[in-house]
């Protein structure tokens, strides 16, 4: 189990914990208001999605996915006030394709179950879904036990659809002009209280984040394998940035257990904020 640390300082780490300590709670406590965080797992040359084999949409690829990295996507979850997704996710969802991100059920879990017990925070983290179209359901779970459930999207969406997503989910935002604005987004979740936002979102919403200068750190898990193929997701998907986001490599860990001894590098970049 164990990940050789290459930065800050070299060493050696089990693989437990390793993101849990990076404690984004108290970092969020230090800035005074939100961090987000996102988090990518990635073949070497670059694809986070490939098309799905026998359905429409793309999935994460099958030979990228592995256990030692949903271990870590979980810790970070476990970290988060409220999760960002899409209306990708309640679609896939609908569609039988989809699971809870953080896996809290799940008994290999039971720890961050526990953690956040501990911290006074419910098992699940709240929701914040991205959308445009608004073309998805809410499935009653989102919105058991409490967890609450807010959904963004551009200014003047159609009414009709606005009330019934307000009717199942709970709170409907309008923020941006044809896109969803992460500023005023993050603003309004922590108006709200939150303090740890962490997108488990794809492309576009890493588009989002970044234009809207909203994003703290980005997570990135990249596996020693190389798919190739013309349709593919990559970690960023939209128009050329405004400004060009710097960011410095926090920390580095080379796990060489994952996927049989095939190995991954786990990266961490914080965001240098524009002057
Ligand atoms: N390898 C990985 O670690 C990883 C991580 C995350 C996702 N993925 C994969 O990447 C693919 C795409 O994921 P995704 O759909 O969650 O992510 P996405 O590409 O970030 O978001 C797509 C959807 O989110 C909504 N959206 C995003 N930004 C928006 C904005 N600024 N304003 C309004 N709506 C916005 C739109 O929903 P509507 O269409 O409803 O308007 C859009 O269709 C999936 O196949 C997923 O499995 C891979």
């Amino acid at each position: 189990m164990t990940i050789r640390q290459l930065l800050p300082t070299v060493g050696e780490r089990p693989l437990t914990n390793l993101y849990l300590d990076h404690n984004l709670r108290e970092l969020a406590w230090q800035q005074a208001r939100p961090f987000v965080y996102a988090n990518f797992v990635m073949s070497l040359d670059g694809r986070i999605a490939i098309p799905h084999p026998t359905k429409s949409g793309f999935v994460i690829p099958k030979n990228v996915a592995n256990e030692r990295d949903w271990r870590l996507f979980q810790e970070l979850a476990a970290q988060a006030d409220v999760i960002l997704t899409t209306g990708r996710y309640l679609r896939d969802w609908a569609d039988g394709r989809a699971q809870e991100i953080l896996a809290v059920d799940d008994p290999e879990y039971a720890d961050l179950r526990a953690w956040r017990a501990d911290q006074g925070l419910r098992p699940q983290p709240d929701l914040a879904i991205l959308s445009a179209t608004l073309d998805f359901p809410i499935p009653p779970i989102l919105t058991a036990n409490g967890r609450r459930v807010f959904v963004f999207t551009p200014a003047n969406p159609d009414p009709i659809r606005a009330a019934e997503i307000e009717a199942a989910a709970g709170r409907l935002f309008e923020t941006g002009e044809g896109s969803v604005s992460a500023g005023k987004m993050v603003q309004i979740l922590a108006e709200l209280g939150y303090q740890t936002i962490y997108s488990a979102a794809g492309p576009k919403v890493l588009h989002t984040l970044l234009a809207g200068q909203a994003l703290n750190r980005l997570y990135l898990t990249q596996v020693g394998r190389l798919l190739g193929g013309q349709s593919f997701a990559s970690i960023l998907e939209g128009g050329l940035l405004a400004t060009a986001v710097d960011t410095q490599l926090t920390t580095l860990y080379h796990d060489p257990e994952a996927l049989d001894g095939l190995g991954q590098l786990l990266l961490a970049y914080d965001v240098v904020p524009s002057k």
